[in-house]
């Protein structure tokens, strides 16, 4: 922390090499490390910097998903970082206590970027959000990064398992970069922090028992009030925060299971039919106690419907976003400051997408009409799209209006959003 009280963290995206099978040295990419970075953690309210430093043979970005922040320090296509330099952002984290993450941003290779290891998480904490929630960092408040890889005989990490869609699905699921994770718990009950930090794959993330545990929070934050449930479905880009309790002694093995896309042309190719141990808990022969889950979480406040202005219709198809591909040099849309706003967001294709927009946290209105489930009950901002049915978003453009710097929305299945599933907005 720095005199004036801004918070400043330093990265530096490197080379490294990892091993992922024994006695096998693969190339990989990392923050301050071979693979993965820190897990960056401020207060909301706080000032935060970060010098990113580039030091990979190639120009790159680093994105905050999720965080709400003035256009130029969004680390988007239009911050690249040229080998050998070193970026700046700040911002003041202006959003409630939720669990964001950062990523590189490269118009044409983020799927690579991500891949080889760039990400990590952002933890936002609000000191009066939700106490008794478990918060020991690493001890019973544990970030669960999700990512499926593919090697090569010789061991080097691959894109090119299968077919070009909808991007890998490999043949590994890793958390934090080992293959075969475990967690040895001591407390009752557990938080993990689920990030689907993979290029394409969507999960369905439960326990191989079918056990029930609370869903509390969401990409933008925590749920009003905790969900009682066995599984989770996160698309890539998605976090999703749960609680779940655990016997003296026991194992209690995470998996993902056949995740349900909606109506999609071939569930298998899309990874509908996969089943992977994702993490294993190992609970201590005896727990501390925890508190029970808290049956009210936070206030969300509804966003109106009468409040919205404009309502805009979004078609998603591969490569394109209402018939058009990105354009780094074309605005697609223009909001206006203070503006509430619909995003009625549909994709056409029998194929998997889903839709993330920078800066806002979004609330989704409904789904084909009905009312969204409780999953989707709060802030997102990335949300998957059941091929030919209608996600109607509703969101508020604050602040931070800049002609001249637009933010993106894209498909966060990483190739879409190489080839060109994205656009741009700004605020004036
Ligand atoms: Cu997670 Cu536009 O990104
Ligand atoms: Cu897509």
């Amino acid at each position: 922390v720095e005199e004036d009280g801004t918070r400043v963290f330093e990265l530096t995206a490197q080379e490294g090499t990892s091993e992922f099978r024994p006695g096998v040295a693969t190339p990989t990419w990392g923050f301050d490390g071979p693979y993965l970075g820190p897990t960056l953690r401020a207060k909301v309210g706080e000032r935060v910097a970060v010098e990113v430093t580039n030091d990979l043979g190639e120009a790159t970005t680093v994105h905050w998903h999720g965080m709400h922040l003035p256009p130029e320090m969004d680390g988007g296509p239009h911050q690249m970082i040229e080998p050998g330099e070193t970026w700046r952002p700040t911002w003041v984290i202006d959003q409630p206590a939720a669990t964001l993450w950062y990523h590189p941003h490269p118009h044409g290779r983020t799927e690579q970027h991500v891949y080889r290891g760039l990400a990590g998480m952002f933890l936002l904490d609000d000191p009066a959000a939700a106490p008794d929630l478990p918060a020991t960092y690493g001890v019973d408040d544990v970030p669960v990064v999700v990512q499926d890889k593919h090697l090569d005989d010789e061991g080097r990490l691959t894109l090119d398992r299968n077919s070009t869609e909808p991007g890998l699905m490999g043949s590994m699921v890793m958390v934090n970069g080992t293959v075969g994770a475990y967690h040895e718990v001591t407390t009752e009950r557990v938080r993990l922090r689920l990030l689907n930090a993979s290029t394409a794959r969507t999960y369905n993330l439960g326990f191989t028992d079918e056990r029930t545990f609370h869903l509390v929070g969401t990409d933008g934050g925590l749920l009003a009030e905790p969900h009682e449930t066995s599984r989770v479905r996160l698309s890539p880009g998605e976090r999703a925060e749960v609680v779940v309790e655990l016997e003296p002694g026991e194992v209690a093995t995470l998996d993902s299971d056949s995740p349900d896309l909606g109506d999609v042309a071939a569930p298998a190719a899309f990874g509908g039919r996969d089943v992977f141990e994702v993490l294993e808990l190992r609970a201590a022969p005896t727990l501390t106690p925890s508190p029970p889950v808290p049956d009210v979480l936070a206030e969300v406040p509804r966003i109106p419907e009468s409040a919205a202005t404009v309502t805009r219709e979004l078609e998603v198809a591969v490569r394109m976003i209402n018939g058009r591909s990105m354009d780094l040099s074309r605005i697609d849309e223009v909001v206006t400051e203070g503006a509430t706003e619909i995003w009625e967001v549909r994709s056409i294709d029998p194929l998997t997408h889903n839709f993330h927009i920078h800066d806002v946290q979004f609330q989704v209105l409904d789904v084909d009409g009905e009312p969204p489930p409780p999953e989707l009950a709060g802030w997102k901002d990335t949300v998957y799209l059941e091929p030919r049915r209608t996600y109607r978003l509703i969101m508020q453009f604050a602040d931070y209006s800049d002609p001249d710097s637009p933010y993106m929305f894209h498909c966060h299945l990483l190739r879409h959003e190489d080839e060109g599933l994205m656009g741009q907005l700004v605020v004036v």
